[in-house]
């Protein structure tokens, strides 16, 4: 009786889980985390490209791994139903136009992805390279999917 029990409560668990959020005010969150912490890793980036910071191939490689990893998490915000209300500045274009975020959201990750492998193989140039490709994924999303 009793692991008919458990089974049950883990049934209902995993219906759950689909998603991590139990109200709109918290996907909204998410994945405004999730673009603070991009932020702040592309920033520190961006400080060395510019020389503004000494160069450390090392910890860059280390920014663009997390950054990399990072593309992944915003869009499960985006999905939860109502987030499009709220504290945000989402324009409603990402819901209306869902192909034309989804499309801009999957460059964004294989940018940053490449960037993630260049930087690891450790060339400057190449690294730098990559970043401005990868750098140009925030303005265009935002120019046509974020109020300012
Ligand atoms: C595919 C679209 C897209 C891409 C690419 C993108 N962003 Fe955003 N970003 C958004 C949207 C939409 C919001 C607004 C989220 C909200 O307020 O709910 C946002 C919000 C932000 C915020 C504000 C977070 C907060 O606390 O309110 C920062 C900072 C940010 N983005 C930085 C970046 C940087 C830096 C890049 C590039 C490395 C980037 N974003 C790439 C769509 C994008």
């Amino acid at each position: 009786m009793k692991k008919i029990m458990i089974a049950g409560c883990m049934f209902l668990a995993a219906g759950a889980v689909a998603s991590p959020f139990e109200k709109p005010a918290e996907a909204i969150k998410y994945r405004q985390s999730a673009f603070t912490l991009i932020a702040a890793n592309f920033g520190d980036m961006a400080a060395m490209v510019k020389g503004s910071k000494e160069w450390d191939q090392k910890l860059f490689s280390q920014r663009a791994q997390f950054v990399s990893q990072l593309t992944y998490m915003p869009e499960e915000g985006f999905k939860y139903e109502g987030s499009d209300k709220g504290e945000t500045k989402a324009r409603p274009e990402i819901w209306s136009d869902w192909n034309g975020f989804s499309a801009k959201l999957t460059t964004f990750q294989q940018d940053m992805a490449n960037l993630a492998n260049v930087a690891r193989d450790g060339d400057e140039k190449a690294t730098k390279r990559a970043f401005a490709q990868a750098a140009k994924n925030c303005k265009s999303c935002h120019s046509d999917y974020k109020y300012r």
